[in-house]
C-alpha cells in the first residue's frame, strides 16, 4: 500500500481528482494519509475534511525562522508517514531538507509542457497568461519528480491541450486542468503505487 501525502495551496481540484480516482478504483494500492496546506483557509482543506483525510496547515509566516518552519513541515510529514509526496497546486518552494529526506519521492503537477512556461514566478494562472501572450497553439500539463530546482526534475508524464482562439487565461486553465492535470496526476500515482515507473539515468517513464 502506497501512503501518499498531498500538499496544497488552493482550491484542491487536483486533490479531488486523486480522491475520486481512488474511490473509483482508477488508482489502486494507495491511501491518502494526510493533506498539508500552505494556507489555513483554502477549499482544499474542506475537501480533505469532507473525505475524512487528516489535514493541517503549515504557513511559513507563522514561524519565527526557516529552521522552525522546516521542522514543522518535517514533523507533519513524519506523522503521515508518506511513501510519496504529491505537490498539487502547492505554491511554496520545497525546502532542500525535505527534498533530501524524500529524494525521488516527491512529484509535482505543473500546468504547462515543461520546459516551456515554467520556473520561478511561472505558476497557476500566470502560466496560462504567458502561453496566451506568446501565442502558442498547443500547451498542456506535466508530472515530474521534484529536485532542488524549480520544475527541473525528471519528467514522468505529459499531455497536450489545444489553445483555442479567444481563450481567456481562466478558460485555458480550466481546459488544461480538465483535459490534462486531472488525468495525469492519478495516472502517475497509480503507476508509482504499482511499481510501473522505470528510472534510467536522468530519464523516467511508465512501463505499460
Ligand atoms: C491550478 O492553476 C493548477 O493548474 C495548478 O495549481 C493551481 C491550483 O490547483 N496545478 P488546485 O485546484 O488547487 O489543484
Amino acid at each position: 500500500m502506497l501512503n501518499i501525502v498531498v500538499m496544497v495551496s488552493g482550491g484542491g481540484t487536483n486533490l479531488q481528482a486523486v480522491i475520486d480516482a481512488i474511490n473509483k478504483g482508477k488508482i489502486t494500492n494507495t491511501t491518502i494519509t494526510g493533506v498539508i496546506s500552505s494556507k489555513p483557509d483554502v477549499y482544499a482543506l474542506t475537501r480533505a475534511k469532507e473525505n475524512d483525510i487528516p489535514c493541517c496547515s503549515i504557513s511559513k509566516k507563522s514561524y519565527m525562522d526557516a529552521e522552525s518552519y522546516h521542522q514543522a513541515l518535517l514533523k507533519a510529514l513524519s506523522n503521515y508517514q508518506p511513501d510519496l509526496i504529491v505537490l498539487a497546486g502547492y505554491l511554496p518552494i520545497v525546502p532542500v531538507v525535505l527534498i533530501e529526506k524524500y529524494r525521488n519521492k516527491i512529484i509535482n503537477i505543473h500546468p504547462s509542457l515543461i520546459p516551456s512556461f515554467c520556473g520561478t514566478g511561472c505558476y497557476g494562472i500566470h502560466v496560462h497568461e504567458a502561453v496566451l501572450a506568446r501565442g502558442v497553439k498547443i500547451t498542456g500539463a506535466t508530472v515530474h519528480f521534484v529536485d532542488e530546482g524549480t520544475d527541473t526534475g525528471p519528467i514522468l508524464l505529459q499531455k497536450a491541450v489545444m489553445v483555442e482562439n479567444g481563450d481567456t487565461p481562466q478558460e485555458l486553465q480550466q481546459r488544461v486542468m480538465e483535459e490534462a492535470e486531472w488525468i495525469l496526476l492519478p495516472k502517475a500515482i497509480d503507476a508509482i503505487a504499482n511499481n510501473r515507473v522505470v528510472h534510467e539515468n536522468k530519464a523516467v517513464w511508465i512501463a505499460e
